[in-house]
């Protein structure tokens, strides 16, 4: 039997009315585990609470009330959960002693797959929210404070979340902006449709408004998120409904946008219209995240990823048409059951012949109520270590060679934090490469031309060029 590090005396019984009376100032600290997506909800978290007279926090020692939004994607994920609650529950004891009572909520989509679970195993838990229900926290609170017992709101509700936030907030240059939600694929290992529900798409009208206000704030760079986000099909002017390459020429069009990315997108969704898009759209970056799983055909089948590996190989080649200097990224899943040598090989050769100068690599982990979690030939754990340390070696090679490839260029680089030392700024490069150079602090937040010196494992070395010249100099640059 396992011993449950969670059990303890704090407990969920009285949370006092003072937790929800506007205009107190109330510290809140937000954990976010996984994807990009979870980053902006937990941002949108705050936004929701903010009114309530919430500010955020660095740490949980302070907070009045603790948001821990989860990830349920991979087996350690959800178990990382239930250990930090074991530490948020002696805090939350030992802020007791002192007299001070303290929120602890589980969000995201281990709270919509195990609630009960959760409030079964960790009695410091006030309430377990889902992904689509979090606009209703202030809700949740008044409610905890009145009931006795811990409360939850995993509904998929009809109406969606967003018809519901606040204005979003502009924080710092690069900014996520959710469009797309859900996911209809239903991919044999992959537990989002159950945990994020049907696919939906925001309007466009709502999209627009939603970035013009980020760039308004001094955002430069939008990414757009949806766990499918190129099935994006939202409605458009008139009620008809436009695909992704259509919602990026209008997101193109507001004054002070200079850079788009999205993710994360599925091959089999790759149309004509986006493809036409990464050909024309300047401040569509030239590079993307474009998750294969596997290199096997066989396997891919087998995952339910409703393309082969022609199909592909195919996108990758007509967008690289479009749009010559664009590098991918993806994701990769190793020791499917079933895989076997020969499939594996395969998903080595495919790493090669794309040269991914980025990728996501897994062991499969196999997720209760997936299909995937029932097939037959399940891959013993040292053999998928073994896969996976193989092909991460690989992906390095190839990761490092890039970084090699990239010095001597001179590339667009969006400047967005304060580097080690003073007088050091850190930005990234079109493909995410974190790139260190001397720059005075009034460029935060500007794209400048950098001349790369030197290429690390992870990162590079760069020269601020004389931006008098600015878009002259930048290579890749079009008219
Ligand atoms: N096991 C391992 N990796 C998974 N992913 C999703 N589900 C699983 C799973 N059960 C990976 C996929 C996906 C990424 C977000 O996480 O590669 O693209
Ligand atoms: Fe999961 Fe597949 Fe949907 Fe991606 S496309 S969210 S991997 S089911």
């Amino acid at each position: 039997m396992r011993s449950d590090p969670i059990r303890g005396r704090s407990d969920r019984s009285s949370l006092n009315f003072r937790y929800w009376a506007p205009f107190l100032v109330k510290k809140l600290y937000i954990k976010t585990y996984g994807c990009q997506m979870n980053v902006y909800d937990s941002q949108r978290m705050a936004d929701v609470l903010t009114p309530l007279g919430y500010e955020a926090t660095d740490g949980p020692d302070d907070a009045d009330m603790m948001v821990l939004n989860t990830c349920h994607i991979r087996e350690k994920a959800a178990e990382k959960v239930y250990s930090e609650l074991g530490r948020i529950r002696a805090i939350k004891d030992s802020r007791a002693e002192d007299g001070k009572e303290t929120i602890v909520a589980v969000a995201g989509c281990v709270a919509q797959a195990e609630g009960e679970e959760i409030m079964r195993r960790a009695p410091c838990v006030d309430m377990v929210v889902g992904p689509q229900t979090y606009h209703r926290l202030p809700e949740l609170i008044a409610r905890a404070a009145r009931e006795t017992g811990g409360v939850m709101d995993l509904e998929f509700p009809v109406d969606p979340k967003f018809d519901y936030l606040p204005p979003v907030s502009a924080r710092g240059f690069s900014a996520f902006l959710s469009i797309q939600e859900g996911c209809d694929k239903f991919c044999t290992f992959c537990v989002v449709p159950y945990t994020r529900g049907a696919e939906y798409s925001r309007p466009v009208a709502d999209v627009v408004e939603e970035a013009a206000l980020l760039v308004a704030g001094g955002v430069r760079e939008i990414t757009l998120l949806g766990q499918n986000v190129n099935a994006y099909h939202g409605a458009g002017p008139a009620e008809k409904v436009v695909g992704l390459g259509t919602l990026i020429r209008k997101l193109d069009a507001i004054d002070g946008l200079s850079a788009i990315r999205y993710t994360t997108s599925h091959p089999a969704d790759v149309d004509e219209e986006l493809i036409r898009a990464h050909g024309e759209v300047e401040a569509l970056m030239p590079f993307l995240h474009l998750p294969v799983q596997s290199g096997s055909d066989r396997i891919l089948g087998a995952m339910n990823r409703h393309h082969n590996i022609d199909h592909y190989r195919d996108v990758i080649a007509r967008l690289k048409a479009a749009r010559p200097d664009l590098k991918f990224s993806t994701d990769l899943i190793v020791g499917f059951p079933g895989e076997t040598d020969a499939d594996f090989e395969a998903t080595m050769a495919l790493v090669k012949e794309i040269g991914f100068v980025q990728a996501f690599s897994f062991k499969y982990s196999a997720r209760p109520g997936t299909p995937g979690a029932v097939m037959p030939n399940h891959v013993p754990e040292g053999v998928k270590s073994e896969r996976l340390a193989a092909l991460q070696s690989t992906l390095l090679e190839i990761q490092v060679a890039f970084n090699d490839d990239c010095v001597g260029r001179t590339l667009p680089v969006l400047l967005d934090r304060a580097g080690r030392h003073p007088g050091q700024l850190v930005g990234r490069t079109p493909y995410m490469q974190p790139v260190h150079l001397d720059a005075p602090a009034v460029l935060m937040g500007e794209i400048v031309p950098v001349t790369i010196a030197a290429a690390h494992r992870n990162s590079l070395t760069g020269v601020l060029v004389d931006h008098s010249a600015e878009s002259l100099a930048v290579e890749g640059a079009r008219a």
